[in-house]
């Protein structure tokens, strides 16, 4: 059987990143993705754009604003190493090398935008697209690359030597992964794949939501896999919320971008009075905590479902509209929602975890030969609350640290010991599964996590969800064990695991900051 250096589970920023670098250096590299077009991914759906160097700005600046959008919660260390390293990335790979082309301004200078937290215009964008652009431009560099890209395998466990080797002295050792038991979603058939590293790039959980941005991927794979295997899990109870995704019978979850308030939109009520300077000294550009709170504050004060976002009224940029936010333009067009001439309706949705997988500056878990990059991982870049526009060049940097970690490695499996690893155990079990039975177990995680575990939190609410979250664990891991395995059982095990990860963090962290809002 074939024995990979790298297998990478996840075709977003973090894990093409990785698989590039390695790649190049030599290294036989396997990534996996479970979706069916490697594209369909939360990096392709980002839209303000990305951190990147600017001579005006400085590290200090940066390193001080990310700690104050994180309530200084953040790791230092991961701190310091992203701003040293980071916005040069942007530069070095994305650019010269991977060809990204972000937007340069009438005068032919890089157009540089604002988000909210920020001092100073430094996030390089392409329209709002910009996620887009970054992918399509790295699946073309990798797949120049002849790097392997197995769509359609949704990983179902990771291998480790203490819980599956055939060598009854393997559980006596230090555990370490040696691979991942992966199905593939046509043929129903469960392959063993073998390597001496796996780097989890899965990306995160926004689909235990109800209301959320992200794709339909975002069951918190990576996040469960890793607790199963042992590996150490923190800062949970971080779900970023983003202000603004549009309000809209017919489309569910499209973000509506912060770079719009980056451009001068204002957020206002249903009497069209702006409401954000009676909430933070920064009004409209206040951390994203702040101001997906005020939003739920005043949804909740008049009753509505709903506030606005006005951007016709108060746009400064230089582009037209059309031009410069072409997705959302024609996205909202496609509803009747001119973004010229009126108000946008928004919501707030989740949006980014800011816990996950605990790595260290060279993306390693606290399992050996396990990595974690990108929204999977808590690198403890974000602290309580993520800085706008700091995901995509955190994924695209721990990539590269991550790979060069492995490259820096001497040691490694013999081939003896991957020969101790018996292929997967098919379930015997009659369990019959009924595709709406599962649908609406995933309904009934969506409702929990946003009703009890969403904006502002309360233990009552949080006991509640923990006792909900239990009982529809016990179902689902009976159906888990006993019927033919599907990529939607996988996830929904995965789903009902993180959900029960991140209520129980919050339950435990009585104390409210950042995106973490306890009533009591
Ligand atoms: C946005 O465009 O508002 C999202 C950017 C981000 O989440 O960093």
């Amino acid at each position: 059987m074939k024995i990979y250096d790298v297998i990478i589970i996840g075709t977003g920023v973090a894990g093409l990143s990785g698989a590039i670098h390695l790649k190049k250096a030599g290294k036989t590299v396997l990534v996996l993705t479970k979706n069916q077009a490697i594209e369909k991914n939360n990096t392709h759906h980002a839209q303000g754009g990305i951190i990147a160097y600017r001579q005006e700005d400085t590290e200090e600046q940066l390193v001080k604003d990310i700690l104050t959008a994180g309530c200084h919660y953040n790791s230092t260390e991961a701190v310091r190493a992203f701003a040293k390293d980071g916005p040069k990335l942007v530069f070095d790979f994305l650019i010269n090398e991977a060809n990204v082309p972000f937007n340069k301004n009438n005068q032919g200078n890089w157009d540089y935008t604002e988000e909210a937290a920020h001092s100073i215009r430094r996030i390089l964008h392409y329209e709002d697209r910009s996620g887009e652009a970054i992918q399509t431009s790295l699946i073309k560099h990798a797949q120049d690359l002849g790097i392997e890209i197995k769509s359609n395998h949704t990983a179902i466990d990771l291998i480790s030597n203490n819980h599956h080797s055939l060598d009854g002295q393997e559980r006596y050792r230090q555990r370490e992964v040696m691979g991942v038991y992966t199905l593939n979603n046509e043929t129903q058939e469960v392959i063993t794949f073998l390597s001496q590293n796996v780097i989890l790039a899965t990306g995160g959980v926004g689909y235990l939501y109800q209301h959320t941005t992200n794709n339909k991927a975002s069951t918190g794979d990576g996040m469960s896999m890793a607790y199963r295997t042992g590996a150490d899990i923190i800062n949970s109870e971080f779900v970023q919320f983003h202000p603004t995704s549009l309000f809209h019978r017919d489309i569910k979850g499209f973000l509506i971008s912060e770079s719009l308030r980056g451009e001068g939109a204002k957020l206002i009520n249903h009497e069209g009075r702006t409401f954000m300077s009676d909430y933070h000294p920064d009004a409209d550009l206040a951390p994203r905590d702040v101001v997906a709170r005020a939003i739920y504050n005043e949804m909740t004060n008049s009753g509505k479902n709903y506030m606005f976002l006005d951007l016709a009224s108060y746009y400064e940029g230089e582009v037209p509209i059309e031009k410069r936010f072409t997705k959302i333009f024609n996205t909202c067009l496609s509803v009747g929602i001119d973004i010229r001439t009126e108000p946008i309706p928004i919501v707030p949705a989740a949006h980014y975890f800011c816990g996950g997988i605990k790595v260290n500056t060279e993306g390693q878990t606290s399992i050996k030969n396990l990595y974690a990059v990108g929204e999977v991982s808590c690198t403890g870049l974000h602290g309580a609350n993520r800085l706008a526009s700091s995901s995509l060049l955190e994924g695209a940097l721990w990539g590269k640290y991550a790979a060069d970690s492995i490259l820096a490695k001497s040691e490694f499996i013999s081939k003896e010991r991957f020969d101790s690893i018996p292929l997967w155990e098919t379930p015997t079990g009659d369990e019959e599964t009924d595709p709406l039975l599962l649908k609406q177990d995933l309904n009934l995680i969506q409702l929990t996590m946003w009703n009890y575990v969403g904006i502002v939190r309360d233990k009552r609410g949080l006991e509640r969800a923990k006792a909900d979250l239990d009982y529809h664990g016990h179902r689902i891991m009976k159906f888990y064990k006993e019927a033919p395995l599907t990529r939607y059982i996988i996830e929904l095990r995965n789903a009902v695991i993180s959900a029960g990860i991140i209520t129980t963090s919050a339950l435990h962290n009585k104390q409210s900051i950042g995106c973490h809002y306890r009533q009591n």
